[in-house]
């Protein structure tokens, strides 16, 4: 069977083969790649347990498949395009051959400091090529990376190191975004503090900003490399991988307090990446890939270093943001390099939008082919003035929908196959089986329906546990609905049978594409001093999709003022990191809850919207004057 989709028909043939044939179409996805040992068993699951596993018997290295495989024809083309924060400074280019080489280098490095197949080392770096190399590095020789995003705080680092016992930490003095300076290395000294695993630290130069190298932990990147080459520089041979063996840890939040630790393994998730990668995008060769995501969340793992590298395209890698120097610097970059496809999240969208016409006069994007959206639903603003003002009407916009858990993309346009409707993620991918359930877990058929979203059947790419807690894994996803992986999200399908997704049904809030629990933030603001509870719920954000209302009770003998929100902020910001600081505060005297003692939040979601006259049933309230003082209360924010 030709797995190859070049119309809307190709597409509906093979979605169809792909359902009545699972195990036959992945099998053809996975013949595309190097494997040093070919499976005996395609699948063998049941999301009970839940126990989920692909490719039994085959061996890999999924760095083989992202360099290797590309040297001996395609050696000279570029891998990575790296543009730095400072547009003054000058970018880096790095070929396949070069990035092989520096991959090998690093990964001998990382021998020499004691890792081996099977540790785990924690990744806390600014957006620069080495940290696709320690990534990749990582993956060279069986380590399993869990790479946490610079902007989480020690007390974040230190909760993911101890999780996972990481041995190692790679990170640099500190790093540029914007006019800022991030101190990463002091932060991970201060998180270490808390970590009794860790045995080396591999610091890399690039701020210059003071640090403390403390003797026999720490060392630096550069002199570890000139160690290797010392040594005569030997080639390191990639580690023998199963394909069930874990590849990374990422953590992502859920409606618990604590962030799970999602895990993927090197097979399945390859084989997925690569293919969603090539699919989606249609991915063409020496096309420039431009995805705005760091590397620190699951968009920049798939979609930044392993899918585009799987496939031997040109990813290109940014290490700033958007609105600096100034609002046009997307588009600077698009034309700097000229790039062909650009992936980006739609509060940067609306975010630039905002900006008006004035920072895309004079730009030339005559270079783009394809855009992209990923990680919240993205207003039909925001899509059309994708589609006018960056793709000029000529670009398809793909929306893509999917999660940390299910590795790639799950619901999404196929690039100029799919017809698009604005708002809308359209229809699921070969291989990918959605459906909608009511609350009771009946799948809800037809069209013109909304409800959860569901997968009732594996992926290669589905998440295999949450790490050292497959219980958490087993009730988080596979216990709500019977033999179905749940999603979290709200969906709607309409009479096409596209879907739209509608955001979050559970306790999680979505900033500017940012996974966030509300009570991972209550448990940071109940760390304060003077607070004796809080309720934390999402609100619509111009800007960020979501912001985040905190209704907080205070002691009785604090008086609420501006310091005492600054102090709780700084708080959050200390036990999560900025991210997730609440945009607004209201100091209540009660909570409206059940008398079980339930916090009712769809009522203060509600007034958190601003709605204050259908608040629907209130009359399971133990005290319902509590919502009148709500109502009326004023916000600091
Ligand atoms: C949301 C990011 C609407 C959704 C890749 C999901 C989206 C969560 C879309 C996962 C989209 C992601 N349209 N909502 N195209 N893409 N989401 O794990 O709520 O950081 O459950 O993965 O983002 O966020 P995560």
């Amino acid at each position: 069977m030709n797995l190859e989709i070049t119309s809307f028909k190709d597409y509906k043939r093979i979605y169809d083969y792909s359902i009545a044939e699972p195990e036959k179409f992945w099998e053809g996805i996975a013949d595309t790649y190097y494997w040093r040992k070919k499976w005996h068993t395609v699948l063998e699951w049941n999301f009970k347990d839940p126990s989920i596993k692909w490719f039994q018997g085959a061996k890999l290295n999924i760095t083989e498949n992202c360099l290797d495989r590309h040297l001996e024809k395609e050696g000279d083309r570029t891998a990575i395009i790296w543009e730095p924060n400072d547009p003054e400074e000058h970018y880096r280019k790095l070929t396949y051959k070069e990035l092989h080489f520096k991959v090998c280098q690093f990964a001998n490095a990382l021998k020499n400091n004691g890792t081996k197949k099977g540790d785990c080392i924690c990744i806390y770096m600014p957006m620069v090529p080495e940290l696709a190399i320690a990534v990749l590095a990582c993956a060279r020789i069986g380590a399993v990376h869990s790479v946490v995003f610079g902007g989480f705080s020690a007390q974040s680092i230190a909760d993911r190191i101890n999780d996972a016992q990481c041995s190692l930490v790679i990170t640099a003095d500190g790093g540029f975004r914007g006019n800022k300076d991030i101190p990463l290395k002091n932060v991970i000294d201060d998180a270490l503090v808390q970590c009794h695993s860790v045995q080396k630290v591999i610091v890399l130069t690039r701020n210059r900003t003071p640090v403390s190298m403390i003797k026999g932990r720490d060392v630096w990147w550069e002199d570890e490399i000139k160690k290797v080459e010392t040594q005569g520089n030997p080639a390191c041979l990639a580690e023998e991988m199963d394909a069930e063996d874990e590849l990374f840890i990422l953590y992502t939040s859920g409606s618990t307090g604590k962030p799970k630790g999602v895990v993927h393994t090197c097979g399945g998730y390859m084989v997925y990446v690569g293919y969603t990668f090539k699919t989606v995008f249609q991915y063409q060769p020496d096309e420039v890939f431009f995805c705005t995501a760091d590397i620190g969340w699951i968009t920049g793992h798939s979609y930044i270093v392993y899918g585009p590298l799987s496939q031997g395209a040109t990813t290109l890698l940014f290490e700033g943001i958007p609105t600096w120097p100034d609002a046009g610097r997307f588009w600077d970059i698009v034309e700097k390099h000229q790039a062909n496809i650009l992936y980006t999240a739609p509060t940067a969208i609306r975010s630039l939008m905002s900006f008006g016409d004035e920072p895309l006069k004079g730009k030339n994007l005559s270079s783009l082919k394809k855009l992209g959206s990923v990680g919240e639903p993205i207003n039909e603003e925001a899509w059309h003035w994708f589609d006018e003002k960056i793709g000029k009407k000529n670009c398809p916009v793909v929306d893509t929908w999917w999660q940390t858990e299910t590795s790639g993309i799950m619901i999404s346009p196929i690039a100029r196959i799919t017809p698009t409707k604005p708002g809308y993620a359209t229809l699921p991918l070969p291989g990918i089986q959605p459906c909608l359930v009511d609350e009771n877990g009946k799948e809800i058929e037809g069209n013109g329906v909304s409800g959860n979203l569901c997968i009732k059947f594996p992926w290669p790419g589905i998440i295999r546990t949450t790490y050292g807690d497959h219980e958490r894994c087993r009730t988080a996803y596979f216990a709500t609905y019977e033999n179905m992986y749940f999603t979290g999200d709200g969906c709607l399908r309409d009479e096409d049978g596209y879907y739209r997704i509608t955001g979050r049904v559970d306790d999680v809030i979505n900033v500017s594409g940012h996974r966030i629990g509300t009570a991972e933030v209550e448990n940071a603001i109940n760390m304060h001093a003077d607070v004796i509870e809080s309720a934390v719920v999402g609100y619509p954000h111009d800007i960020k999709g979501q912001g985040i209302y905190a209704y907080v009770i205070l002691g009785s003998s604090i008086h609420a003022h501006d310091l005492t929100r600054k102090n709780i902020l700084q708080t959050v910001s200390r036990i999560i990191g900025a991210i997730a600081k609440p945009d607004k505060i209201q100091f209540v005297s009660g909570l409206p809850k059940t008398r079980s003692g339930k916090i009712m939040r769809r009522i203060l979601r509600k007034i958190a919207e601003g709605e204050t006259s259908n608040l629907g049933d209130t009359s399971t309230l133990l005290d319902p004057n509590v919502v009148e003082e709500i109502k009326s209360g004023s916000l600091f924010s």
